[in-house]
């Protein structure tokens, strides 16, 4: 099926997903995460965090994975890795992502069985369908990277690995995250078929967060490298100083009109998440104001949002044994269910030799 058929499906199937999941969250395991590439930033929070929480207080079981692996697919290891890992595991647990509610965050590096069904999953699959995936198409040329590395090609079957070792049944991501869960679905379907007399793996569902995409303060993707992200982490002065330099129009009256102001419009589309009303409505409260009262606006609202959030996230901070903590106990308890799901392949598979 082509991505757009797929998606198009996806996107028709989520209203009866969230009615399932509301009328028995019991059901749902939740398996997601994000490579460890630098802090989380406002994006990130309006896109997929304050969504996880709240499955998380559903009272849904959720394994987060700081995919460490998968980091190496377009930059090196180093000691910024550390730095980096820290920095997530501060900014799930600022947001409300809560081990002792449940949530367990581990990384891909310290979970050895997890890494071993890479193998039994690579059987199942075929070199084509590693070479067509669309996300990774579009990852080698961003990119621009000359050669490709195993690591990249194979991602996917990894990440495959990610979901299905806890058999989890419910990824939230992003549409690009669409041909990664459809391989996940192969491989889970293969696998059940081949060797199990009873279907051992769940084929997962994607779940979209109906969130809008928000873009950088220059109209670009909002990036760490690019100077346009306000971040969790950012103090009330930086967010200030960014919203400032924030790319608008000369029009003093503000419209929400996402085609032909896109700028304007994915301000005011911040603002209105913050503020929790439509962007329309922002728009006109700021009527005639300009640029200078929709940055005002802006600036006020990200920073009374992000108060509370930011304030635990300095407190942890100050506090290094946390973060050591929540990832030795996510590490661990990811290890223990590993463990399991890889003895039962191994099992169906005949190479449970003594
Ligand atoms: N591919 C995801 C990203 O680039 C990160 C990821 C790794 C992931 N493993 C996962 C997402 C499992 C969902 C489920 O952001």
């Amino acid at each position: 099926m082509s991505e757009n058929r797929s998606f198009r499906a996806v996107q028709e199937r989520n209203p009866a997903l969230w009615e399932k999941i509301r009328a028995s969250p019991k059901d749902f395991r939740v398996l997601t995460g994000e490579r460890p590439t630098g802090r989380l930033h406002i994006g990130h929070y309006f896109g997929t965090l304050r969504n996880r929480v709240h499955l998380q207080e559903m009272g849904i079981e959720t394994f987060i994975v700081i995919a460490d692996y998968q980091a190496l697919t377009d930059r090196g290891a180093g000691p910024e890795l550390r730095r980096n890992v820290h920095d997530v595991v501060l900014d799930y647990l600022a947001v409300g992502l809560d081990p002792g509610a449940g949530t367990r965050i581990f990384c891909h590096s310290h979970i050895p069985d997890l890494n071993q069904l890479l193998l039994p999953f690579l059987s199942v699959i075929n070199v084509s369908e590693l070479q067509r995936n669309p996300t990774v198409k579009d990852e080698i040329a961003q990119t621009g990277q000359k050669t490709v590395s195993g690591l990249m090609f194979t991602y996917p079957a990894h990440q495959a690995a990610d979901i299905l070792f806890c058999r989890a049944n419910l990824v939230p991501g992003g549409r690009d995250q669409l041909p990664h869960i459809e391989l996940t679905r192969s491989i889970a379907r293969r696998l059940n078929e081949r060797y199990f007399e009873e279907p051992f793996f769940p084929e997962p569902e994607l779940l979209l967060s109906n969130a809008p995409l928000i873009l950088g303060l220059d109209g670009r993707k909002m990036g760490k490298s690019l100077n346009n992200a306000i971040f969790l982490a950012s103090t009330a002065d930086e967010t200030a100083t960014l919203i400032k330099k924030a790319k608008t129009d000369s029009d003093r009256t503000i419209t929400y009109d996402p085609e032909g102001r896109p700028e304007v419009a994915n301000l005011l589309l911040v603002a209105s998440l913050c503020l929790d009303k439509t962007p329309e409505t922002v728009a006109d409260e700021i009527g005639d104001g300009g640029a200078k009262v929709l940055k005002a606006t802006l600036t006020e609202a990200v920073n009374e949002y992000f108060r509370e959030i930011r304030a635990k996230r300095s407190a942890l901070a100050a506090d290094p044994a946390v973060i050591v903590d929540v990832l030795r106990e996510g590490n661990d308890a990811a290890n223990a269910v590993a463990t399991r799901t890889l003895d039962a392949v191994r099992g169906a598979m005949g190479m449970d030799y003594y």
